[in-house]
């Protein structure tokens, strides 16, 4: 069993999405099966660096769609983005200075993160986007 598994409930019903969540859910799986494997920093930080790239261009997905068919929730929600960004960010500096080192607690905040912002936040957008039209 791995770490994440996709479920149908994360299903925001737009096929470019899912298929994007389903990216980042492999990336934080592998960054799982790396640290329970021993693998050194640098393997560590360039998947934490791959996940940083699929996730800043997964959110720049979802926010052209937001302007594109104005959302009304555009903002908070690119808030949520912006926080997210910055909080691995951030942690990727600490970890490339060795000021933080992967643990449990990450992979938990990760994993966390990113099911309760498809279910809690990206799956309302889901039913206003399927109405202009997009699956
Ligand atoms: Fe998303
Ligand atoms: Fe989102």
């Amino acid at each position: 069993m791995a770490f994440i598994d996709w479920k149908y409930s994360f299903s925001v019903n737009i096929e470019k999405i899912d298929l994007q969540h389903k990216e980042l859910i492999e990336c934080i799986n592998q960054l799982f099966d790396a640290m329970k494997e021993g693998r050194g920093k640098n393997i560590l930080g360039d998947i934490v660096s791959s996940l940083i790239h699929y996730t800043e261009s997964h959110f720049k997905t979802e926010e052209v769609y937001f302007e594109q068919y104005g959302y009304p929730a555009t903002e908070s929600h690119k808030s949520e983005h912006a926080a997210f960004v910055k909080k691995v960010t951030d942690f990727k500096s600490d970890l490339d200075s060795g000021k933080a080192i992967l643990s449990n607690d990450v992979l938990q905040f990760l994993k966390n993160w990113l099911q309760n912002h498809i279910i809690g936040s990206d799956k309302l957008y889901s039913k206003f986007l399927n109405e202009k039209g997009l699956r």
